[in-house]
Formats: structure tokens, C-alpha cells, sequence
């Protein structure tokens, strides 16, 4: 039995932050011992600082309850000196985050982030496990600028992309994917809302999210990127165009995406690619590794978001509705959980990874 890594969950009481208290209540690698939120928070226990804003299926994790909230901000040393890792989903200013996560780091405390501040640091590697697994060579790169033996910041990509991006990923490998437009529906639990607090979200369509469409057309293409030397080279192709809407579900971003290939293939030779794909998590047998992480579904309503999103404990894609495009070459649909795989979810993965990777000893 190896031994249990004790944790921290930074933003413990946010959207995200509750989903990491819930997914790591019980883990069989990590052990969270402490909590951090604003300065509004410090000081509380966890049950009375989260209060009627806990918005999981299930209860607060009795292990967690009544620990008493520590400042994000102002105990770094204390929450550093304390656990062996953290996990960050925080609800501030990019230069504050950055600036807060390489704390951290440099307090010798690996920081595992959802946020986006250090998405295009360009030693910080943005992971999605089953897929760009080996851009984690570039922490020691990471940890000589810092001048740290431990500390470093592993980041997760954006919740927008996390369907799209893994279907195309083995299909570019073998038959140069060359243009990709999508548009997403995405879910109101993205932004931190529920439709209590976002009552406006009923019956309606807002086709705006800040800054979505960049992070939707850019951030693939650091996944696709290479190291070099001391830092990750963003790939210059695939070709992305984005847009981004909010449709009224809780949870569940679907994409809508039309491909253009290098060297065509045939539809058969695309579902027997995402059937048989295996990545790191699969191989290494991970504890939040989905057992299949591609799933096409061959009904022409599949999926939907309220049926398929928690599939694999909404680790897992589910794409559908491929077919030929009369302007690209395909077309198809694909939905991930954006707070499991997203978010929470795929950032448990990567710590995993990172863990069984030697990274966090
Ligand atoms: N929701 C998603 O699906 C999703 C997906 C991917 C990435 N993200 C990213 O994850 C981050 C968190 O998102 P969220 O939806 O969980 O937000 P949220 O529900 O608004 O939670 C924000 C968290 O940040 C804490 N916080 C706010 N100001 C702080 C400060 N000055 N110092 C320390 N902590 C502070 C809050 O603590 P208090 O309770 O004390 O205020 C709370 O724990 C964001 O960067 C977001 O972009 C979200």
C-alpha cells in the first residue's frame, strides 16, 4: 500500500472547489487535510463558510466539514509546510492568481490549477492525460527558472475544448487534421451558476461567454505543441474557429464540430480510431481514468447532455452524428462534463498521472 498524499483544495468553497472535496472524499492516493478560500472565508469551517451555496448531488464530505478554512492568500508558508499538493480554483484577477499559484510553487508546494492565469506560461505544462501525457517533462525546465526542488504549476486546459479536442487529437496523428470550426452549448455551471442563482438562464440563449473563443481556438494548439528546449512550442496547425454560446443546462458542454482533413479518411476508419483509443490513464489503470474515454454512440438523438454527461463519472467523451459535410469533410457532435472532465475531474487526472509520474514525491 503506498502511502496517502495529503492535500489542499484552494477555492475549496467555490463551484469547482466543491467538486474536488467531493471527488477526493475517499481516494485511494490523496487525503485532503486542508481547506483555503478568500478572507471572507478563513476561520469558518468548511460546512459554515460553503453554507446553502454547496450545490453537489451529495452531502458535504463529513471528513471535511468541519475543518476550519485557512486564507488562501495570506497562510501559504502554513498551507505549504502542511500538505504534499494542491489543487487551486479560484475566483480572482489573472496577475493575482498567477502571482498566487507561484507562491506555491516556490514555497515548494506542486500546485495542480484550473485556472487559466498559467495556461500559456511557457513551461507550465497544460495536460489533458490521455492525450499531450508527455508534456510533463518540462516541470524540471519549470522548477530551475523558480529555483525550486519540488514546486511547480501543472495546469488543465479549458472545460470548452475538453470534448472536441480529444476526438480530433488521434484522429491528427494520422491523417493531418487541417481545419476545425465548432460551435459549443455550454452549461450554466461553468461560470460558478446555478439556475437559483442565475434565474435569468431560464428559457433563453445568451451567445456570449468572455474570452471563451480565444481560449477554445488557442489552447488546443499548446496541447498539439512541442517541447523545446526550456519551454512547450505551440503547434501552428490545426486551423480553429470558434463560437461559444450558453444554453440552459446545469452541467454538460456539448460541441458542434465540422473537420477538414490533410488526407481524408473514411468514417469507418474514424470510429474504429476513437473505439480502440487508449491513453496513459487507460494504460496505467489511473483511479479517475475512464475505461473508455471515447464513446461514439451510433443513435442518430445521441448523446444529449442530460443523458450522456455522466458517463464514466463524467470522465469520459461521447461523441455522435458523424457524417460527410457538403463544405468540410465531417461533421459531429461530442459532449464532455465540464465540471468532472472540465474541470475538477480531468485536474484529479492529472494529478494522478503527475503522482504515478514521481512528480509530487
Ligand atoms: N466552473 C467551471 O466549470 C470551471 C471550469 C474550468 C475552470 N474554472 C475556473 O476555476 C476557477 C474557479 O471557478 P468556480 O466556478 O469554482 O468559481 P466560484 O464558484 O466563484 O468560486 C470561487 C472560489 O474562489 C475563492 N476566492 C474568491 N476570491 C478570493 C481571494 N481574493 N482569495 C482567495 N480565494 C478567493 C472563493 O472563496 P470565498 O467563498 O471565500 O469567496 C471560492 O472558493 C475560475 O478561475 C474558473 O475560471 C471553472
Amino acid at each position: 500500500m503506498m502511502k496517502k498524499y495529503k492535500v489542499g483544495i484552494i477555492g475549496a468553497t467555490g463551484m469547482v472547489g466543491q467538486r474536488f472535496a467531493t471527488l477526493l472524499d475517499g481516494h485511494p492516493w490523496f487525503e485532503v487535510t486542508t481547506l483555503a478560500a478568500s478572507a471572507r472565508s478563513a476561520g469558518k469551517t468548511y460546512r459554515e463558510a460553503v453554507g446553502k451555496r454547496w450545490c453537489m448531488d451529495t452531502p458535504i464530505p463529513e471528513s471535511m466539514a468541519d475543518l476550519v478554512i485557512m486564507s488562501a492568500s495570506d497562510d501559504i508558508e502554513k498551507i505549504a509546510a502542511a500538505v504534499d499538493f494542491v489543487f487551486c480554483a479560484v475566483d480572482m484577477k489573472k496577475d493575482e492568481i498567477r502571482a498566487l499559484e507561484e507562491a506555491y510553487a516556490k514555497a515548494e508546494c506542486p500546485v495542480i490549477s484550473n485556472n487559466s492565469a498559467h495556461r500559456f506560461t511557457p513551461d507550465v505544462p497544460m495536460i489533458i492525460p490521455e492525450l499531450n501525457t508527455d508534456h510533463a517533462q518540462i516541470i524540471p525546465a519549470q522548477r530551475k527558472r523558480l529555483g525550486t526542488k519540488r514546486g511547480f504549476i501543472a495546469v488543465k486546459s479549458n472545460c470548452s475544448l475538453q470534448s472536441y479536442v480529444p476526438a480530433l487529437y488521434p484522429l491528427h496523428e494520422k491523417f493531418g487534421v487541417k481545419d476545425v470550426l465548432v460551435c459549443t452549448y455550454q452549461a450554466i455551471s461553468g461560470a460558478g451558476k446555478t439556475f437559483e442563482t442565475w434565474p435569468e438562464m431560464l428559457d433563453n440563449v445568451i451567445p456570449y461567454i468572455g474570452g471563451e473563443e480565444e481560449k477554445s481556438e488557442k489552447e488546443p494548439l499548446k496541447i498539439w505543441g512541442r517541447i523545446e528546449g526550456d519551454q512547450i512550442v505551440p503547434a501552428t496547425s490545426p486551423n480553429f474557429t470558434a463560437q461559444c454560446i450558453r444554453v440552459p443546462v446545469s452541467n454538460g458542454h456539448m460541441g458542434a464540430v465540422f473537420v477538414r482533413f490533410e488526407k481524408k479518411p473514411t468514417i469507418e476508419e474514424i470510429k474504429e480510431i476513437w473505439k480502440n483509443f487508449k491513453g496513459y490513464p487507460q494504460q496505467e489503470n489511473l483511479p479517475h481514468a475512464p475505461v473508455h474515454f471515447l464513446n461514439y454512440f451510433e443513435e442518430d438523438n445521441l448523446p444529449q447532455t442530460k443523458l450522456q454527461r455522466d458517463l464514466e463519472g463524467g470522465m469520459a467523451v461521447s461523441i455522435g452524428r458523424l457524417r460527410e459535410d457538403t463544405q468540410y469533410d465531417y461533421k459531429f457532435v461530442c459532449l464532455s462534463h465540464n465540471t468532472l472532465r472540465g474541470a475538477a475531474g480531468g485536474a484529479v487526472l492529472l494529478a494522478e498521472q503527475l503522482c504515478a509520474q514521481g512528480y509530487l514525491d
